[in-house]
């Protein structure tokens, strides 16, 4: 008994010192094996958006609003695909998407699937489709068209759909992906 309150005192000692030294992260740090292993957090309720194409993961935040969304939002990107070389994972807790979110992510990532997660179950899995058509949803880089000067919905024509290509109804702009910016 003696003994053990010794090595206690001791080391509590040691403790006290240590507080001034930097904290050894090494001691923190995951095991390689696990390392390897890790990986974004299931979520228990809500919907994730898989096989983005990675140029397009932020722009499906973006379309989302998760800026101010309050519930867990995990972005994940660059992350290795079978199927389309790089993919980004969107991960949004607490939120099930409209059909007009839906229609606008499929103009980013034609390819997407929308998983709809109810405790912890992928209860239903949705393949976007890419529209011919897009109204009001993307701002035409014309700057003298004349959906930027009155006010007149946008409309585009889906020319070519991977890559992007749309067209303005209105001024005949051809845009590109890197060029859309969602109204
Ligand atoms: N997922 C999640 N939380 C859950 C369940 C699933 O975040 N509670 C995510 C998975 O990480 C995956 C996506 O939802 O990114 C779809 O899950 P699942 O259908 O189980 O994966 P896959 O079979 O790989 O999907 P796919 O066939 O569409 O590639
Ligand atoms: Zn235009």
């Amino acid at each position: 008994m003696a003994k053990r309150k010794s090595k206690k005192s001791s080391r509590k000692t040691k403790s006290k010192a240590a507080k001034i030294r930097p904290k050894k992260i090494s001691a923190f740090a995951p095991q390689d094996e696990l390392k390897r292993e890790l990986k974004i957090s299931a979520i228990d309720e809500g919907t994730v958006i898989d096989h983005i194409p990675s140029d397009s993961t932020f722009k499906v935040a973006e379309i989302l609003n998760l800026e101010n969304h309050k519930g867990i939002v995990s972005i994940a990107t660059n992350l290795q695909s079978k199927r389309i070389g790089k993919k980004g994972i969107v991960k949004v807790g607490g939120k099930s998407l409209t059909q007009e979110e839906v229609n606008k992510i499929a103009i980013v990532a034609p390819d997407a699937t929308v998983n709809i997660i109810k405790n912890y179950y992928v209860k239903e899995k949705i393949k976007v489709k890419s529209p011919d058509v897009i109204d009001n949803v993307v701002k035409c880089s014309n700057p003298v068209c004349v959906t930027n000067n009155e006010k007149v919905n946008t409309r585009f024509y889906v020319v070519k759909k991977d890559p992007l290509k749309i067209k303005c109804h209105y001024c005949e702009r051809g845009m590109g992906k890197e060029d859309i910016e969602i109204i």
